[in-house]
């Protein structure tokens, strides 16, 4: 054969042979099965999405107003680096670390909450290879798979029973005093996804001291902040993990300034020592350079109009401030029912119902109710007005109630 004939090709092997159909994503498919359905009194439960009494997700007036400021002083979209914009990083470092978090924290911006969560499974793995990393059941459905992608070893503690509507805080603390030194403990920082039950400020601290007791990592997910409580209240998890020495926080502003689509996010490590930060910060920002290589600029740019400017955090404040308000509305609503009175004390977006698949068909098929096939809702999804009919859907098909 000449350099120029080309070769037979044998059979009829396709490259793409060894791949198989892939489930659909649990949360995002929701999303298209609910723009299908053609009935005007659908209410969509699906994924974390925070919504007006309307059902719209409105762009915020701050993040209008700073995007108008942007336009207007932007001068160029050259590339940014692969840290990404760092005033936007020091801005939400003072927003998250009271006296400023200390000279052993390092931050990249990440493209979303996502991507810092994705940053930080690949650089606990290239620090501890296959490390073991501690995840509640329930959880957000990516971070176990996410994790396992990354190379890390996933364990399972019980976090919550959606019967009771408990947290169980006795099952994890006694999970975790059989971790082994240097384990990472995944935790949510707040607003707890799916079940909103939230450890309170005492029980933060009980965490903490198994955690600095038995030398873990904690690693926080704090994709909620300031939709729980309030964005004081909502810390009480750094709080109470000041003292830890190494510890990683993954930040998103999809939700609490409602960029959901511009992909803003940060991942925090606190190193344990000033000598680690060059080694920390170069590995992440190494990995980053190869998974996405630099984060889209836009909204962190818009962040960081917004913190760097007394009026236009003062009405991030107040906007912030209305959807956490209305959140607490529909669960004091929702709470009016005895069966469902725990839901009046969780906190966020999410609650998790004990359902079984055929229960959460019949809520989609007969009453146009759609939601996680785990049972979780987005309590966003609901207005006031849809309470009632909500309760008793629920009623009618289980015995919720
Ligand atoms: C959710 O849990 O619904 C959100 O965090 C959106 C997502 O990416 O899953």
């Amino acid at each position: 054969m000449t350099m120029t004939e080309v070769p037979d090709i044998v059979g009829t092997e396709n490259f793409f042979d060894g791949l198989s159909v892939q489930p659909a994503d649990p949360l995002l498919s929701i999303i298209a099965a609910f723009q299908a359905d053609p009935r005007p009194t659908k209410i969509d439960l699906g994924v974390g999405v925070y919504r007006d009494e309307q059902g719209k997700t409105p762009i915020l007036g701050a993040v209008k107003a700073a995007e108008a400021r942007l336009v207007e002083a932007q001068s160029t979209k050259a590339y940014i680096g692969v840290e990404g914009n760092g005033a936007y990083l020091a801005s939400l470092k003072s927003l998250l670390f009271q006296r400023g978090g200390g000279d052993d924290l390092v931050a990249m911006q990440t493209p979303g909450g996502t991507g810092a969560i994705r940053l930080a499974a690949e650089l606990i793995n290239a620090s501890s290879p296959h490390a073991r990393i501690w995840i509640g059941e329930p959880s957000w459905p990516v971070h176990v798979p996410l994790s396992q992608a990354a190379g890390l070893q996933t364990l399972s503690y019980r976090h919550f029973d959606p019967v009771s509507q408990q947290l169980l805080l006795d099952d994890l603390l006694e999970k975790l005093e059989t971790a082994l030194p240097g384990d990472i403990v995944l935790l949510h920082g707040c607003c707890h996804n799916p079940s909103g039950a939230d450890p309170s400020a005492e029980q933060w601290q009980k965490l903490a001291e198994v955690i600095i007791r038995r030398g873990l990592i904690p690693f926080i997910d704090l994709a909620y902040h300031g939709l729980g409580d309030g964005l004081d209240a909502d810390l009480e998890v750094l709080r109470a993990l000041a003292s830890v020495p190494q510890l990683l926080l993954a930040y998103s502003c999809s939700k609490n300034f409602g960029l959901y689509r511009e992909r803003v996010g940060a991942l925090f490590v606190r190193t344990g020592s000033p000598a680690k930060n060059q080694a920390v910060a170069s590995t992440m920002f190494l990995l980053g350079r190869m998974i996405w290589s630099m984060p889209p600029d836009h909204g962190a740019a818009v962040v960081h109009e917004i913190l760097g400017n007394e009026d236009l955090i003062d009405q991030w404040h107040v906007e912030l401030a209305t959807m956490r308000n209305r959140l607490s509305a529909v669960r004091s609503a929702i709470a009016r029912e005895p069966a469902l009175v725990k839901l009046g004390e969780q906190k966020g977006m999410f609650s998790q119902l004990s359902l079984t698949p055929a229960q959460i068909e019949a809520l989609r098929r007969d009453h146009a109710i759609f939601m996680a096939g785990s049972g979780r809702v987005n309590l966003a999804g609901l207005s006031l007005r849809d309470v009632p009919r909500f309760v008793e859907a629920l009623k009618t098909v289980s015995t919720i109630g």
